[in-house]
């Protein structure tokens, strides 16, 4: 494929996730020839920075992102800087005139991708600038890329995506879900769909129960002004979590294009059960971690936290059963849970499939293992699967044993790989990997009746201590159901 050609105008340049994750990952595309020599960035920030200040400020975040830094003065030198007050007319005049500039400079054909990282609340003032200020004006390709949060609930998301949508057409808006870049979120359709051994299983006749985990030990670092107004129902499960559920329960798409893709897992989300009023706390779980340890060290509880309220509802812990009401997944559950300062970081997936007819193996074993497919999304990147086998020796007894597959090691966490391939896919145009204002309704609508649910309800928090798996309650919602929670420790990747 040819090399795109773009102009980036990022908006939040000197904020934490274009220092995090978005130089290095354009460092990245750099060194490894995706990104062609005729692309420019220019960064936008309340601050006074100088296009020095501001390539010096690239250069220290690759570098402490990544051990190679060939070409990095090349890399830098296509970075400019422009001080910007988002809600003034004159501060997008200068930056077309900066950005028409760069456009004769690089030649870059008037291709534009709009970076929003920054807070929410000027997603949509800076849509409307861009187009009313003339940014928008150029006979290349113009993208537009938002970061989460995408709307507090379904209404706000709607009055965002309609002033975004007076600017940009559906099909330019590149919404971000960082989780759709990961290796292994990607590799959920190929080990569905291009394995002839799941896909027949693939259903509530042979699968029991499906489990994912997301779990971080970090707590809420800087960034509790934000979580207290989000909370992780919000923050993970509208997003991250419904998107894995999606690509797991959705239908083989006739093709792999972004249109088919997205039609099935928008059915699948229509096809979630909604859960609501007094049915919330049959289905949901949430918790909020009080004081512990996390690695030996003595942490503190959540309502101690910076800008935290001491007598705070917001909860950093959530776990849910969802159903599928279709015929491929009636009966099965979907068992999330996500939460922050756990005993691992860890996402897996775990499909638990149905116990056989019957066990011929009693007198040596009367609990055959179940046979599992575990997807290993983080921090390891693998596959697992658990199957049973006769133990080495004379006697017939069977024993477990694991097939794997090591897409990566102990590496992976927080790297800027997802970050790469979504900024390369939305420079090739490519919007598969993002997510459609359809996807984005239907989770808010499924979680917002959560929240109404929860917001109404007094809870006693904190009820779990920092450093463990969450509250008890969490694994109650799966007890009476007959299941546990595959502990995430137990299902490492074996490179034996
Ligand atoms: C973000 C959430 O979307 O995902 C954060 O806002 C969370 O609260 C993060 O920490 C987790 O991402 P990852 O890639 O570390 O699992």
């Amino acid at each position: 494929t040819e090399t795109p050609k773009s102009l980036f105008m990022l908006f939040g340049a000197t904020g934490d996730l274009a220092k995090r994750k978005l130089f290095p990952s354009l460092y990245n595309l750099y060194r490894k020839g995706k990104l062609s020599e005729r692309f420019a960035v220019i960064g936008t920030a309340r601050r006074g920075w100088t296009d020095e200040v501001f390539r010096n400020h690239v250069k220290d975040s690759v570098l402490s992102a990544n051990k190679h830094a060939e070409r990095i003065e090349e890399f830098a030198s296509h970075f400019y800087y422009q001080p910007h007050d988002v809600t003034d007319s004159d501060s997008y005049i200068q930056l077309k005139q900066l950005a028409d500039e760069l456009d004769g400079k690089y030649q870059l054909e008037g291709n534009r991708i709009f970076y929003l990282a920054m807070a929410p609340e000027y997603f949509g003032t800076i849509s409307d600038h861009l187009k009313s200020d003339g940014l928008t004006d150029t006979k290349g390709f113009k993208r537009l890329v938002i970061e989460k949060p995408f709307g507090h609930n379904l209404e706000t998301a709607k009055a965002l995506n309609n002033q975004i949508r007076k600017s940009f057409s559906e099909s330019q808006i590149y919404r971000i879900d960082h989780y759709l870049g990961k290796a292994m979120v990607q590799n959920i359709e190929v080990i569905r769909f291009a394995n002839a051994l799941f896909e027949p299983l693939w259903n509530n006749r042979y699968i029991s129960n499906i489990q994912i985990t997301s779990s971080e030990m970090l707590g809420v670092e800087e960034r509790a002004r934000y979580y207290e107004t989000s909370g992780a129902l919000r923050d993970m499960v509208q997003n991250h979590m419904l998107q894995m559920v999606a690509l797991l329960a959705m239908e083989p798409p006739i093709s792999l294009t972004t249109n088919e893709i997205r039609s099935e897992k928008v059915r699948v989300l229509r096809a979630l059960r909604t859960i609501e009023g007094e049915d919330v706390p049959e289905y949901f779980v949430r918790g909020q971690y009080g004081p512990g340890k996390i690695n030996g060290k003595k942490v503190p509880g959540y309502r101690e936290e910076l800008n935290v309220a001491p007598d705070s509802n917001t909860e950093t812990y959530v776990a849910g059963k969802l159903m599928i009401d279709n015929f491929r997944w009636a009966g099965v559950p979907f068992y999330i849970r996500t939460g922050k300062r756990m005993a691992a970081k860890s996402t897996k997936i775990v499909v638990q499939f149905k116990d056989i007819p019957m066990n011929l193996y009693y007198n040596t074993n009367h609990d055959l293992h179940p046979n599992l497919l575990v997807i290993h999304i983080q921090p390891e990147e693998g596959i697992t699967l658990h199957l049973n086998a006769k133990k080495p020796g004379q006697h017939m007894e069977t024993t477990p044993v694991q097939l794997s597959f090591a897409n990566s090691s102990k590496n992976g966490i927080n790297t800027p790989e997802a970050y790469e391939k979504l900024i390369h896919d939305c420079l090739l145009g490519d919007a598969t990997n993002f997510t459609h204002w359809d996807e984005v309704a239907l989770s808010w609508s499924f979680v917002d009746k959560i929240s109404q649910v929860w917001e109404n309800k007094a809870i006693s928090f904190p009820n779990y201590e920092a450093g463990t798996m969450g509250p008890k309650s969490a694994d109650e919602l799966l007890e009476k159901d007959g299941f546990f929670w595959w502990p995430v420790e137990d299902l490492e990747v074996c490179n034996c």
